[in-house]
């Protein structure tokens, strides 16, 4: 029974071990059979071929052992490479996914600027065109120009704005007009003033829109009622700031100013451009005067509007119709002299 257990576990063991096994035991029972018929000499052979099997088992299972580290050590190495590589490889998805998401939100954010671009053509094409469109048709119901009348191009007043500004000289008849800004208001504005003898000057910092304005006039026949002005933008010194403003040089000759037109200068010559106007001109204007701020939505524009009627005496809002100006009105007998805003630039 011990002996069939032990040819079984034998059986499982390689060709090299049975064959190792099968020597020691060969080799045992020669040393121990010479030991005991008294042959000293085969039986210390046979111990040193046992000890020299012993030795050769001994480093067979060293050798065994080395490559066992080395392996261990190469799959150490190899966890190492594999952890690297998944480190990077879950980097690259992170970056890849936040990569698509920035792309998701551009495109979305461009998406969204060309639905609001979509959304103001839309809205300008039900609204604001036939708006501008049924004001440039009362306007030439109102005049018939004798030129072909300049174009209202982006910086010239909307019709919708011009055709209140016209009804408020028409109806308010001022005598002396002082715009701040020339272009195609210009010569409305001088159409209707020469209805009822009433002048316009108009001041522009640039010499070539000047000249455009002048050319205006003149194939309009209109040179007797306004007179375009070439202001250069100078310094304007108030309450401590430093303003570029036309050179109120070219105003010294302007006194009863009843109405009162700031498109100019463009808020490109730098910030609050249009703050100085009051402050400058208000000496020069009537005790009562119609004032009329185009872009009245702008945020400078805004700022102008509120330091202007808190600082000046017998000012205050008037009713506006249509468009995206401001009306202001000056009544100085209601409320005394107009506050001394620029003594300096008068005197
Ligand atoms: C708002 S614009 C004045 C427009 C004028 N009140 C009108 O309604 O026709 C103010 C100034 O901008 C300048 N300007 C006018 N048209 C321009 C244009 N198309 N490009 C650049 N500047 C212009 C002129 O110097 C003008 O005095």
């Amino acid at each position: 029974m011990v002996l069939r257990k032990l040819a079984g576990r034998l059986r499982q063991l390689g060709p090299l071990t049975t064959g190792a096994v099968v020597a020691t035991a060969v080799l045992v029972a020669g040393t121990v059979l010479a030991a005991a018929l008294g042959s000293t000499r085969i039986a210390v052979c046979l111990l040193a071929l046992l000890l020299a099997l012993a030795v050769a088992g001994v480093l067979r299972v060293n050798l065994r052992l080395l490559g066992l580290r080395a392996d261990r050590r190469e799959i150490r190495d190899l966890r190492v490479v594999l952890d690297q590589t998944q480190r990077r490889v879950v980097a690259a998805v992170e970056r890849q996914r936040l990569d698509t998401e920035d792309r998701h939100r551009e495109l979305t954010d461009a998406v969204a600027r060309v639905q609001r671009i979509a959304d103001r053509g839309l809205r300008d094409l039900r609204f604001t065109v036939p708006r501008e469109v049924e004001a440039t048709v009362q306007l030439f119901q109102g005049l018939t120009p004798r030129a072909p009348m300049p174009s209202s191009g982006d910086y010239a007043l909307n019709p919708t704005d011009l055709l209140e500004l016209v009804f408020l000289v028409r109806t308010g008849k001022p005598r002396l007009v002082l715009e701040l800004g020339s272009g195609t208001s210009t010569i409305w504005l001088a159409y209707v003033l020469e209805q009822h003898g009433g002048r316009l000057i108009s001041l522009d910092h640039d010499p070539d829109y000047a000249n455009r304005t002048r050319a205006a006039l003149h194939a309009h026949g209109l040179t007797g009622v306004a007179e375009v002005r070439d202001a250069p933008l100078a310094p304007v010194d108030l309450d401590g700031r430093t303003y570029s403003w036309y050179d109120p040089a070219v105003l010294e000759d302007l006194d009863d100013i009843d109405f009162l037109l700031i498109d100019g200068p463009p808020a490109a010559v730098g910030p609050d451009s249009r703050y100085p106007a009051l402050p400058v001109t208000g000496p020069r204007l009537a005790d009562r005067a119609t004032i009329v701020v185009d872009d009245a939505g702008r945020k400078d524009e805004q700022a102008a509007l509120q330091r202007w009627l808190s600082d000046v005496d017998g000012l205050s809002r008037g009713d506006e119709l249509l468009g995206r100006h401001a009306v202001l009105l000056l009544n100085r007998a209601a409320a005394g002299e107009l506050a001394s805003l620029s003594g300096e630039t008068r005197g």
